[in-house]
């Protein structure tokens, strides 16, 4: 089947899928190269088809994704990467999408910023058989990445995305509300997306709103820190800042002294480069900046056991194998208000009260260990003042 490969209104290159597989098996006419997506490479005029193959395959929900093949069985469809088709590719974290040649459909008729979208997929992805004999396949959910349970939703008029935590803590979704919490005591001084917490059947979710509109679009880390090949002399946190650098995206370097300050306070395990990106305008190609902070649920010992909770040393991505390590990349600590956190442990202990996943030794161990890490990081702040 052909298609053109669109971003928002603006055509970028022909190409024809494969319908057994879903990948791209060749491209066609090529209109508009600076619009590729980030980090596929052009040679003589031409875009690197396994690059781009990487990238559109990368697009669908990944096989690691909990409850992904109960969910498939229920929408009659053997693989991930064949919904991406069905949605016609689009996303609510891009602006990405594919238009079936001589269709004439415009973007402004379906994206999924301004247009609704069918719940059919994240209703299996939750376990949830659909209504209809043919489930409506038109939905934000084929292109979510991430392996936790998760939905997008429309509350009060708003793109919102519910995702749920990882068995025995189920702690996946509190932590980002202390997460939201911490970050908002510190006052300004880092942009992060708020989550809130509801439950559902007795199991926790965080909430929280899209931070894309339907002019802008997320790219990840990854996709940036490929767009130039790391010479093996070059740290990969040098060769991030030098790739954001030559893109002209502006204030890395503050942006991430602050996400590692958290990801320490935190102690976040998981900020591979898909949990960074930047946002850029999907019209102009202009670089805002780093995406606020997202994605902090992977933390605060959410799948250690209770009584090793602080006391071996918590593993850090995506610059270093250890938080010790990685905070030393720190350039300054001036915008951290570290008083501000005075007591955050209790908050954390207050959010856990009555959990039925954590009892109430587990939840005076966290919060005390959140505590000692806000000292820890006081201490370094100082130390590097000096
Ligand atoms: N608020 C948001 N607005 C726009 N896009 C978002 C938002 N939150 C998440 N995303 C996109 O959805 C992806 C998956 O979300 P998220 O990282 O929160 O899931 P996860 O399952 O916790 O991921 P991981 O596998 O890293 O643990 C993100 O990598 C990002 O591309
Ligand atoms: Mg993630």
């Amino acid at each position: 089947m052909r298609y053109t490969l669109m971003h928002r209104e603006i055509a970028v290159i022909e190409l024809e899928l494969d319908e057994a597989s879903g990948t791209i098996r060749s491209i066609g006419n090529i209109y508009a190269l600076p619009h590729l997506p980030v980090g596929v490479s052009v040679k003589g005029g031409v875009p690197n088809r396994g690059e781009l193959n990487k990238w559109w395959l990368g697009r669908a929900i990944p096989a690691s994704r909990s409850g992904i093949r109960e969910a498939l069985e229920l929408l009659n469809t053997p693989l991930p990467e064949l919904l991406l088709e069905k949605c016609l590719g689009l996303s609510l974290s891009d602006q990405y999408w594919l238009c079936p040649k001589n269709s004439g459909i415009r973007w402004t008729e379906v994206n999924f910023f301004d247009n609704p979208f069918s719940e059919d997929v994240g209703n299996a992805l939750f376990g949830k058989r659909p209504l209809r004999a043919s489930p409506n396949l038109m939905s934000p959910d084929n292109t979510s990445d991430g392996w936790l349970k998760k939905k997008w939703v429309i509350i009060d008029g708003k793109r919102c995305l519910i995702k749920g935590g990882s068995n025995p803590y189920q702690q996946e979704p509190i932590n980002e509300v202390l997460a939201s919490m911490l970050m908002e005591r510190l006052s300004g001084a880092v942009s992060y997306i708020p989550y809130r917490l509801i439950w559902d059947g007795g199991m926790p979710y965080s909430v929280c709103e899209d931070f894309i509109t339907s002019d802008t679009e997320l790219v990840t880390a990854w996709h940036i820190y490929n767009t130039k090949k790391k010479p093996n002399h070059v740290s990969a946190y040098d060769h991030f800042l030098n790739c954001c650098e030559a893109l002209g995206i502006p204030g890395v370097r503050d942006s991430l002294d602050r996400l590692l300050a958290v990801d320490y306070l935190i102690a976040n395990t998981d900020r591979h480069m898909n949990n960074i990106g930047a946002v850029r305008n999907a019209v102009t190609l202009e670089w805002r900046g780093l995406a606020p902070v997202f994605d902090c649920g992977t933390s605060l010992w959410h799948d250690q056991s209770t009584n090793l909770i602080g006391r071996v040393e918590v593993p850090s991505k995506p610059f270093k194998a250890t938080h010790t390590e990685q905070v030393r990349l720190i350039s300054t600590f001036d915008w951290l208000n570290i008083d501000a956190l005075d007591g955050i442990g209790g908050e954390l202990a207050k959010l856990l009260a009555g959990n039925p996943f954590i009892d109430e030794q587990r939840i005076q161990i966290l919060s005390s260990a959140l505590d000692r890490r806000v000292l820890e990081m006081s201490g370094i702040a100082q130390a590097m003042a000096q």
